[in-house]
C-alpha cells in the first residue's frame, strides 16, 4: 500500500484518537493563521511511527515498500528519502566512509554540508580546482584528468566526492571518473543535489549512480517539485558503499521524527516523475528552453554546452549582469536565482509552465542600456589557499571573531562561502588570504 492510501485509509476509515506525538492531535489544536496559510490538510497528514505507519531508522513496512519501488525505479540497490535535505546525505556518505585522518578527494566547489562533513569525520582533503570560465564568472565540471592527477598524488585517498551537475548546472566527466575510482576501489560519491530530474529525460549526461558512482544525493525540492527540503539518497548496483552503513550514517544524524507530509511529497512527486505524464513534462521543459533560447537577439545567449539545459544561464556579451538583475527585480518583477558579474541563473523545474518561460524570455530579449564590465572588473582569484591543519581541528579550536584585514595569516575556523560563484573561499584550518579579508567584514580565527 502506498503512504498516500495508508494516510487516507487511516483518516477516513480508522478514526483512532492518537494518545502519540505530535500534539496537534490530528489537527485539532491550529493556531489561526497557521490554519489561514497552510490549511489543515497539512496538519491531518502529519503522524509519528503509529501503526501501520513504519520507521524510517528502520523501514520494515510501508517506508520500505516505498523505497523498494523507489530502487526499482532508480536502478539503485538501495534508495533512502532525506527529510533533511542532500546536506544530511552528504555528509551521511562521508560518514560512512570515512575516518579521523583519512584523506579525500574533494572538488573545490563543493557544497557547505562536505566542509561540514570534513569537520564531522575528521577527514583531511585534497581539493581539486575546477577550471574557471571567465566569460560566464563559472567554475566548470571536473575533468577525469584533474582526478587522475589528484589519485596519482594521493594513493592513500579513501573517497573522491564532486559535484555534478554544478549549481549552475554543468556536469562532470562522471563514466570516466567512475572508472578511475574503481580502478582504486575507493568510492565516488556524487552530490547530484540540483540533477533531480536527470533519470527522467534525456540529458546529455545520464544519473551519477548510472554512471557508476557509488553514492548520489539528490534533492527533490530544487528542480523536480517536492516540497522543501526533500531528497533522495541512491546507492548504486556496484557501490563500495554498504547500505546498512548509509543507514546508520543517517541514524546518527538525522531526526527520529521524521514529517510524513514531506514523506508523501517524496513519494507523490517521485510516481508523478516516474509516469509517462512526468518524462513527458521534462521532454516540454528541455524543448521550450532550447526554443525560446534559439530566438534571442544576437549577443544574447543562453549557456549550453556539457549542462542541464533546466538551468538558465544567461548573459548579454560584455554586459554587466549586476544591471541586467536590477532591471529585472524593480522593474520586471522576476527574481533570478543568482547573479555574477558576468551571467545570471534562472532555475527552472517541473512547476515551470511555458507562461513563465515565455515571459522570462520576453523580458529577457527585451533589456537595452546596460553598461559594459570593465577589464577585471568582476574577476577574483580563487586559487587554494594553504592549509595550516584540519578543518575538524580548526572548528574545535579556541577562536575568536576579528576584522579581517588583521586576519590575514591567520588559521581560519570558519567556512567562507562566496555565493557566486559557490565555492568556499576559505574552510576552517586554512590561512587567511587577501581575497577573502576582501569579500568579509569579520573572520573567525584560531586562536
Ligand atoms: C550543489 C549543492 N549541493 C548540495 C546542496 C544541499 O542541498 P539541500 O538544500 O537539499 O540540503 C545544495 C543546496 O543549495 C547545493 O547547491
Amino acid at each position: 500500500m502506498s503512504l498516500e492510501r495508508q494516510i487516507k485509509k487511516f483518516k477516513n476509515a480508522e478514526k483512532k484518537l492518537l494518545f502519540t506525538t505530535p500534539s496537534h492531535a490530528q489537527g485539532n489544536f491550529i493556531p489561526e493563521k497557521s490554519k489561514n496559510m497552510l490549511g489543515e490538510k497539512v496538519f491531518e497528514c502529519d503522524f509519528s511511527e503509529i501503526e501501520g505507519f513504519d520507521n524510517l531508522r528502520k523501514p520494515e513496512g510501508i517506508l520500505n515498500d516505498l523505497l523498494a519501488e523507489f530502487s526499482e525505479i532508480y536502478s539503485s540497490k538501495r534508495t533512502f528519502i532525506l527529510t533533511n535535505g542532500s546536506s544530511s546525505g552528504l555528509i551521511a556518505a562521508m560518514l560512512a566512509v570515512l575516518k579521523d585522518n583519512d584523506k579525500v578527494i574533494v572538488a573545490r566547489n563543493c557544497h557547505v554540508s562536505v566542509t561540514n562533513g570534513l569537520v564531522l569525520t575528521g577527514a583531511v582533503p585534497v581539493w581539486i580546482l575546477p577550471e574557471f570560465d571567465p566569460q560566464w564568472g563559472i567554475f566548470k565540471g571536473i575533468t577525469a584528468d584533474s582526478v587522475k592527477n589528484a589519485l596519482n598524488s594521493h594513493p592513500d585517498a579513501k573517497a573522491v566526492i564532486l559535484t555534478s551537475p554544478t549549481y549552475e548546472g554543468l556536469f562532470s566527466e562522471l563514466e570516466e571518473i567512475s572508472k578511475l575510482t574503481k580502478n582504486a576501489q575507493i568510492p565516488l560519491i556524487v552530490d547530484e543535489a540540483h540533477g533531480a530530474l536527470l533519470p527522467f529525460g534525456d540529458f546529455c549526461s545520464k544519473p551519477a549512480i548510472y554512471c557508476g558512482a557509488d553514492v548520489s544525493v539528490q534533492s527533490l525540492h530544487k528542480t523536480a517539485g517536492a516540497l522543501t527540503p526533500a531528497a533522495l539518497l541512491h546507492v548504486g548496483y556496484e557501490s563500495l558503499i554498504s547500505a546498512e552503513n548509509i543507514q546508520n550514517a543517517l541514524n546518527l544524524i538525522n531526526t527520529t521524527s521524521p514529517s510524513y507530509p514531506l514523506m508523501l511529497s517524496v513519494e507523490q512527486t517521485v510516481k508523478f516523475l516516474a509516469s509517462s505524464e512526468g518524462f513527458e513534462a521534462v521532454s516540454a521543459l528541455q524543448n521550450e528552453i532550447k526554443r525560446l533560447s534559439g530566438l534571442l537577439p544576437a549577443g544574447y545567449e543562453v549557456y549550453s554546452g556539457f549542462n542541464d539545459p533546466a538551468k538558465i544561464l544567461f548573459r548579454i556579451n560584455g554586459k554587466n549582469a549586476y544591471e541586467i538583475a536590477e532591471i529585472l527585480n524593480n522593474k520586471c518583477a522576476i527574481e533570478e536565482e543568482f547573479t555574477n558579474g558576468q551571467s545570471l541563473l534562472f532555475i527552472t523545474g517541473i512547476g515551470t509552465d511555458n507562461f513563465r518561460l515565455r515571459k522570462l524570455f520576453e523580458v529577457l530579449s527585451e533589456i537595452r542600456g546596460v553598461s559594459s564590465v570593465q577589464e577585471n572588473e568582476f574577476s577574483f582569484d580563487f586559487s587554494l589557499p594553504k592549509c595550516a591543519i584540519r578543518p575538524r581541528d580548526a572548528f574545535f579550536a579556541q577562536k575568536s571573531l576579528i576584522p579581517a584585514k588583521n586576519a590575514i595569516g591567520k588559521v581560519a575556523a570558519q567556512a567562507l562561502l562566496h555565493y557566486p560563484p559557490g565555492i568556499p573561499v576559505l574552510v576552517p584550518g586554512e590561512l587567511v588570504n587577501p581575497l577573502a579579508s576582501k569579500l568579509f567584514d569579520e573572520i573567525e580565527c584560531v586562536l
